[in-house]
């Protein structure tokens, strides 16, 4: 089945949503995505001032609950190809006082703008999906961490059980798109959502993937029945 909106683009949509995009994300993930990124904070290393990149950061709110009340992270930038989704988490941390900590900065994940070895952590929330070339994005994710790293990566996947998967299915082709254009007019939005998370190789296939990729202590957990799993990994 061909995309409406092609992964290319994907960014350009995020761009027109923005505005309503952390309305839609908490009403669509049911209240979950708070939940979800506390999650990717307890995978994060140990360690003591240290430097993370956010990618796909979009409207700023995993970077900021990375940073926020933890003074492990020395510096975090956050990168996105969509202004208008920059354009809020900029905002959104002049409110929370962050801006010496947290830079921003428009990259596309398949070309960072920063040296190799330059990040203890590198995190991604609901974007790895989104890349064109899944293998390039992680391959630029390995080269700027740090030897030791860690990548924490939180994406969409499907329920194992067969009834939480169809129930799951209804959700996502009928209901996410039908909320997504009533609240932010956008037809093929929420429509390309459901389209990358089934294509989306989760699970087991994506820790494979990762090791290929040469991560190693790959791990896995799954949230809330399948739905989300969070990926953490070493360089
Ligand atoms: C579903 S949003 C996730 C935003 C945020 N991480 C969160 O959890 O709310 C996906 C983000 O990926 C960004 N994106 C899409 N393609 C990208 C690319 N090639 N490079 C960087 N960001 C990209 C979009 O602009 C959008 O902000």
């Amino acid at each position: 089945m061909s995309l409406v909106i092609s992964k290319n683009d994907s960014w350009k949509m995020f761009d027109q949503i923005a505005k309503r995009y952390d309305l839609l994300n908490r009403l669509l993930s049911l209240g979950q995505d708070e939940a979800w990124r506390e999650e990717i904070r307890t995978h994060l290393p140990s360690k003591e001032n240290f430097d993370l990149l956010d990618i796909a950061t979009g409207t700023g709110d995993v970077t900021i609950t990375l940073v926020k009340d933890n003074p492990n992270v020395h510096m975090a930038y956050g990168v996105d190809l969509a202004e208008g989704m920059l354009a809020i988490a900029r905002e959104k941390i002049k409110v929370q006082g962050l801006q010496s900590r947290i830079m921003l900065e428009k990259a596309d994940a398949q070309a960072l703008p920063f040296l190799e070895g330059t990040f203890d952590a590198v995190t991604i929330a609901f974007g790895i999906r989104n890349i064109p070339d899944l293998r390039l994005g992680l391959m630029e994710m390995y080269r700027v961490l740090r030897k030791d790293g860690r990548v924490v990566i939180l994406e969409f996947s499907l329920p194992q059980n067969l009834f939480v998967r169809a129930g799951h299915w209804v959700y996502i082709n009928s209901i996410v798109p039908l909320i997504g254009l009533l609240l932010s007019g956008h037809t093929g939005a929420y429509r390309y959502l459901a389209q990358t998370i089934e294509s989306f190789p989760y699970g087991d296939r994506f820790c494979k993937i990762l090791k290929q990729m040469g991560f190693v202590n790959v791990r896995l957990k799954t949230l809330m029945g399948g739905t989300a799993t969070v990926y953490w990994a070493d360089k």
